[in-house]
């Protein structure tokens, strides 16, 4: 079983960036151990701070692996285009967060991504990649 995580703009500073938020752990760092816990499903991951690189990222992946983990960072609340790329698939696609945006800024409440996802997790730190990893085993 193939699941690819996609992470968008900032989410390469994962352990520097604001770690009160995000945890003091790199993405690296924890994808490692994610890897360790699932041997038996190929995990890949892919990071860019670029709209039309993560929309490539989706059609390359959608039709064949059995999910994708999608972080869309600060583009979550923005792209249409990054809803449309969802859309266009197959695969079904988790939206997460490591933060809880629920319990932050307004302009976090706001989803533009969600209503292409098949689930959202959100609030669990890193631990929330794992459990979509989880909903995906789990849906085979
Ligand atoms: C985030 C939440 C977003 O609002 C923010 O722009 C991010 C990270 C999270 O994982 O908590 O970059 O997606």
């Amino acid at each position: 079983m193939k699941i690819q995580i996609i992470n968008g703009p900032n989410l390469n500073l994962l352990g520097v960036r604001e770690p009160g938020i995000y945890g003091a752990s790199s993405f690296e760092e924890y994808l490692a151990q994610l890897k360790r816990r699932y041997p038996d499903i190929e995990i890949s991951s892919f990071q860019s701070n670029e709209e039309g690189e993560i929309i490539n990222k989706i059609h390359e992946t959608g039709f064949s692996f059995a999910g994708i983990v999608l972080n869309a960072g600060a583009y979550t609340h923005t792209s249409v285009a990054i809803h449309d790329a969802i859309k266009a698939v197959t695969t079904p696609v988790i939206e997460v967060h490591i933060s809880n945006v629920h319990s932050r800024e307004e302009f976090r409440h706001q989803s533009m991504i969600a209503r292409a996802c098949t689930g959202v997790i959100a609030g669990f730190g890193l631990d929330s990649y794992r459990l979509a990893v989880e909903a995906i085993k789990e849906a085979q």
